[in-house]
């Protein structure tokens, strides 16, 4: 072949594969085009670099260039007209200008929030984290810690009894026990997890609601250290708001106090939250019973402890000045949303 028969060849294959190329209307007829002139096989171009064995060694270098160029210009029509295809199958699918949807995100339930931020408050004082079961024997429930039967603290503790032995517990306590069997003083754990109680569901109340117990045993703890330990802890989560402690009773503690809060909803002025008091309880507590060591199979003459049972979502009433514990019930998430911010990442 000579030089002008080559150049002559390669200018109609780079005009009739522009042509093929830039008027294909889909991607069906795109793949077409492209393979009739930039094949592997069969394609035009692929015969021209063919053609180009046949051209004499002094033409080569004029003719490799010309080559090049068609090669490079039909290769880079058919990525053109490529995206162009796949933008306006985008385009008919939907409008391009509209928002993205929002995407779905999940969050932390203001409870879960505020045990994680109790969890962490006190794992700085040296407190880990212990479980036990929902379903509880009498004797872990009652008898252990020191209820009499037929005591009147059984009032408030009613709930609902299993078949056979057990019960649905009424506080986190038992796990007092269960931890004070199973380990060692010194001793301080924290104790997360739901309790159960024939209450009535109203603003305040909940008959199944989580309940954080806390425990500390050790030789020498003394009343000062609930004290001091608890001040510590609501100066972290409450900030400067004020509490003070009510003497109280609870067959596993002796003393026993309660600690309030100052109201966060109202400021202490006084509303429905706090019942007009300024104030809200937010924990009880007390000197562990030398019954309960002793029950537990702990020296009570070597040994001394405080413990407290509170109400994280009573807390969280408060942190989030939330009118009605039953809110924190609804998965209502118009509510949760406001709480958890919006989640990360989400489009609007
Ligand atoms: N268990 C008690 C309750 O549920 C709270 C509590 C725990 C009080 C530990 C004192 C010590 O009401």
């Amino acid at each position: 072949m000579t030089l002008q028969d080559f150049l002559t060849e390669a200018e109609a294959t780079e005009r009739d594969g522009a042509t093929a190329l830039q008027t294909a209307g889909d991607a069906d007829a795109l793949e077409a085009a492209r393979i009739a002139y930039l094949g592997d096989r069969q394609g035009r171009v692929k015969a021209l670099q063919e053609a180009l064995r046949g051209i004499s060694k002094d033409d080569k270098p004029a003719a490799g260039k010309r080559f090049n160029e068609v090669r490079t210009r039909l290769d880079a029509l058919h990525g053109e007209r490529k995206s162009a295809i796949s933008r306006a199958v985008v385009g008919q699918m939907e409008d391009g200008s509209l928002p993205a949807r929002r995407l779905w995100q999940g969050a932390k339930h203001p409870v879960t929030l505020v045990i994680e931020e109790i969890v962490a408050i006190f794992r700085d004082l040296g407190f880990t984290v212990a479980l036990g079961p929902d379903a509880e024997s009498e004797w872990y429930n009652f008898g252990a810690l020191n209820f009499p039967p037929n005591h009147p603290a059984l009032d408030v503790h009613d709930t609902l009894y299993l078949e056979g032995e057990g019960l649905l517990r009424t506080h986190t306590s038992p796990v007092q026990i269960r931890t004070l069997q199973k380990y060692a003083p010194p001793i301080r754990v924290l104790i997360p997890g739901y309790a159960y109680r024939r209450d009535f569901f109203d603003a305040s109340h909940a008959p199944v609601f989580m309940q954080m117990e806390g425990l500390s045993v050790d030789e020498g703890i003394s009343f000062v250290d609930l004290k001091s330990t608890l001040n510590a802890f609501a100066a972290r989560f409450f900030g400067a708001a004020r509490t003070r402690f009510r003497p109280s009773f609870f067959p596993f503690t002796e003393p026993s106090a309660e600690m309030d809060v100052q109201c966060g909803v109202c400021g202490g002025s006084g509303c429905a939250v706090c019942k007009g008091t300024g104030w809200i309880e937010i924990l009880g507590s007390g000197m562990v019973h030398p019954r309960v060591l002793e029950a537990a199979g702990i020296d009570s003459e070597r040994y001394t402890g405080w413990a407290f049972g509170m109400g994280p979502a009573r807390m969280a009433i408060s942190r989030y000045k939330i009118p009605d514990i039953r809110i924190l019930y609804d998965s209502d998430v118009r509510f949760l949303d406001q709480i958890a911010g919006p989640a990360t990442g989400a489009a609007e």
